[in-house]
């Protein structure tokens, strides 16, 4: 399927690991110029040179703390800099943390909050900005099937993705008037580092194919590129008609009538 996505301009958060790192590399392939933030500079330059070594589109990488409303906007400064338009934008960097209710301090909550929906919040209102002088984009927000099924276990990270979700019904609504588009996704059990991080507390890392085996109902957790090529047939024109719907990819984990 041709996605026509050569010579958009992207904007991908959190790009330097897992998801984010995927959906560049996705970009990348398609012809897409991509911009791509995240804190460890190290990290961020290995794959900002590993997507360039690729001789497609440019690839501008940026180190930035999303937690900071200043480093958002340097981001999307940044990206007008070197491309001078932002076509896509797809907000992904995100950390929340599992734990006790009553172990977790409001410090954390504030800390998960601030990247996750305040940086999504923050990212979107700035792009958009720009995308509807333009009259023209795409805003994808990555967000979690934590959002859907509420556990004690995961109340900071799923408390903060069904806000997301309602953010991105709302923002939809906003950018339907200017011609941009607005999704969102929710990701099951994907293996990233992420995931592995959350291993531990899941099940133990002795156990660790036992415990993914049981996460979905197809006995496997899903690969970040599956994610990937998700968020770039969203991106692309052939979802013009998909606006404001939050879309789950979880190999049918969720149990419930929602996502
Ligand atoms: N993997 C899953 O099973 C899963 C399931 C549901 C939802 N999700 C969501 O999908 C998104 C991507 O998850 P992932 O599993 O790919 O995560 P990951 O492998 O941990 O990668 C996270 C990315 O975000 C960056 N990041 C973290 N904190 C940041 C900050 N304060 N400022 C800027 N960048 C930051 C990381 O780089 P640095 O650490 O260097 O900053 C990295 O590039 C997240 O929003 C997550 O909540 C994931």
């Amino acid at each position: 399927m041709e996605l026509g996505l050569k010579d958009k301009v992207a904007i991908v958060t959190g790009g330097s690991k897992g998801i984010g790192r995927a959906t560049a590399l996705g970009f990348i392939e398609e012809g897409a110029h991509v911009l791509i933030c995240a804190r460890g500079e190290e990290t961020l330059e290995a794959v900002a040179q590993e997507l360039s070594a690729m001789g497609k589109g440019r690839v501008v990488a940026v180190p930035a703390d999303l937690t900071r409303a200043e480093a958002i906007q340097e981001v999307v400064a940044h990206c007008l800099e070197a491309f001078g338009r932002i076509d896509i934008l797809v907000n992904n960097a995100g950390s929340a943390r599992p734990g006790d209710f009553f172990q977790l301090p409001d410090e954390a909550w504030q800390e998960d909050w601030s990247l996750k929906f305040f940086g999504y919040m923050r990212m979107a209102r700035e792009v958009l900005h720009h995308m509807l002088r333009q009259r023209n984009g795409v805003i994808i927000n990555v967000i979690g099937t934590g959002g859907l099924r509420p556990t004690a276990g995961y109340m900071v990270g799923g408390s903060a993705n069904a806000a997301l979700i309602h953010f991105t019904k709302a923002l939809a609504d906003e950018g339907a008037k200017n011609g941009v588009r607005v999704v969102g996704i929710n990701p099951g059990p994907i293996l990233t580092e992420r995931l592995e991080r959350f291993l531990t507390t899941l099940g133990g890392e002795g156990k660790k194919e036992e415990v993914l085996q049981r996460l979905t109902p197809l006995g496997r957790v899903g690969k970040p590129e599956e994610v990937a090529d998700l968020v770039l047939f969203l991106s692309s024109a052939r979802a013009a008609f998909i606006h404001g719907a939050n879309i789950t990819i979880d190999g049918g984990a969720n149990p419930g009538l929602m996502g």
